[in-house]
């Protein structure tokens, strides 16, 4: 798990940050109850082992992945500053350090004049897009598809706008005929596309929003957390494609560099194409803006403290790894994709399991066949406890029925939904790793068919 090179480094960049307060006089650090530190780092380096392995391979299940070296180490060097990046006083360098690697993030999808910022995530991100969403049409309704995030529904009652969801077709998707519909009796004020939805990674069909929007005049958010650093990709279906290729044309657009772009938790990122939308955060602070005229982050932010640390952690990142097409940050994407497509051809070839249809980007999800979708949903919750026992960790998912209509055969639908085995392969050593994970799913899927479990 540790990669005690990089630890090695760390011990060297750390001196150089301290050598830039040399000039300082010393004085005694005087953090109290420092004599026991090394066993209580003990007793908690104990109690992390109580999870489940993220960083290997072998943990395919939820979209978890270890953030890469350059970025823990950047953020470890931060703290021993800690700045605060809500203002230019609290964290004038990692101020800067956040402008540099959201400009690169916006410059993504295409954005040069733009405003956005860092947050604490997703969920974050999108209450501040959805927020500036209700200034723009104030009590008119949020859309979002019934696989959107579930978090939509809440933000939209936090912010007491009225919320609805939109059907989606067999694929995940939401159903564009539903929102023209919809739509067109009136009342809408924002419709969020997904890209990427957390179940099954599915692309809601943006070109047909955004020519909804066109005509009815909504605001569209993207809602790309989980799939957004996938522009960079170049081995995507047509449509996803397609889809990505108009992200820019969003109005606003969140991104989760501690999904996909190898951050740790706590770094989510909202952007809006009209810079003009700062007016709506405008406010006085008198006791925090004052060593600068220049932008503090926290005049464009909801949020007031935010770490400096995931700034640097980022910024280090993107310098090591700049988001390009065809460069080693897209060909780890690129990977988890590979490795997606070649799990669900094996899973889709075997007679003992059904799928739902295939992987957008880098999300699969199958379950045991059965003589019902029942007995499958409690398959599938068996086979996910026996993979876990030899160590490959999956997750469930709940989907609706129609979903898996296609290969369902003479299944009895008993049932709305399917309990059903759900991997994200989004580390890029997940692609050496197929043939293994696949072993150790066979492995699970015999042991429960035949009572060994
Ligand atoms: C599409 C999508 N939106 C929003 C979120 C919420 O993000 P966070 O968990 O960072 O708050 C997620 C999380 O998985 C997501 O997949």
């Amino acid at each position: 798990m540790l990669d005690r090179e990089s630890l090695g480094v760390f011990s060297e960049v750390a001196k150089k940050l301290d050598g830039g307060f040399a000039s300082l006089p010393a004085f005694e650090n005087q953090a109290p109850a420092m004599a026991r530190l090394a066993e209580v780092l003990g007793a908690a380096a104990e109690r992390l082992q109580d999870n489940y392995p993220y960083f290997h391979p072998l943990y395919a299940g939820q979209m978890l992945k270890p953030p890469h070296p350059v970025a823990r180490l950047a953020y470890a060097l931060a703290m021993w500053i800690n700045p605060n990046n809500h203002a230019l006083d609290g964290g004038r360098a990692t101020s800067a350090m956040e402008k540099e690697a959201v400009a690169e993030i916006a410059g993504m999808y295409g954005w040069k004049n733009f405003l956005g910022h860092l947050c604490g995530g997703g969920t974050m991100a999108n209450l501040e897009a959805l927020w500036v969403a209700g200034q723009g049409h104030p009590g008119k309704k949020i859309l979002a598809s019934e696989q959107a995030h579930y978090t939509h529904g809440r933000i939209s009652g936090v912010l007491q706008l009225p919320f609805e969801l939109v059907a989606c077709d067999v694929r995940g998707r939401m159903d564009a005929s539903a929102l023209a519909k919809r739509v067109a009796r009136g009342d809408v004020g924002t419709v969020v596309a997904t890209m990427g939805t957390t179940a099954t990674g599915s692309m809601d069909p943006l070109p047909d929003i955004l020519a909804l929007g066109e005509k009815h005049g909504f605001r569209v958010h993207a809602d790309a957390a989980y799939g957004g650093y996938f522009v960079l990709a170049e081995n995507l279906g047509e449509e996803a494609k397609r889809a990505f290729a108009r992200v820019g044309e969003a109005d606003s657009i969140v991104i989760d560099p501690h999904k996909h772009g190898l951050q740790p938790y706590g770094c989510g990122c909202v952007l809006f194409r009209d810079p003009e939308v700062g007016r709506l955060y405008k406010h006085d602070s008198p006791y925090t803006y004052f060593s600068s005229a220049e932008l503090h982050l926290g005049e464009i932010s909801l949020e007031c403290s935010r770490p400096g640390a995931a700034a640097a952690a980022l910024w280090a990142t993107q310098r090591l790894l700049p988001l390009k097409k065809g460069g080693e940050f897209a060909r780890g994407l690129e990977s988890g994709r590979k490795a997606a497509l070649a799990l669900f051809e094996k899973v889709r070839a075997d007679e003992r399991f059904v799928t739902a249809f295939a992987p957008e980007l880098d999300i699969i999800v199958f379950a045991p066949r059965a003589a019902s979708v029942s007995e499958a949903s409690d398959l599938s919750r068996k086979v996910f406890e026996a993979s876990a026992r030899h160590d490959l960790h999956l997750a469930v998912a709940e989907l609706p029925v129609r979903f898996w209509e296609a290969d369902l055969g003479a299944m009895k639908r008993d049932r709305e939904t399917m309990t059903c085995l759900r991997s994200v392969l989004m580390k890029p050593e997940h692609l050496d790793w197929v043939e293994r994970i696949w072993d150790l799913l066979s492995l699970a899927v015999n042991e429960v068919a035949s009572g060994r479990h």
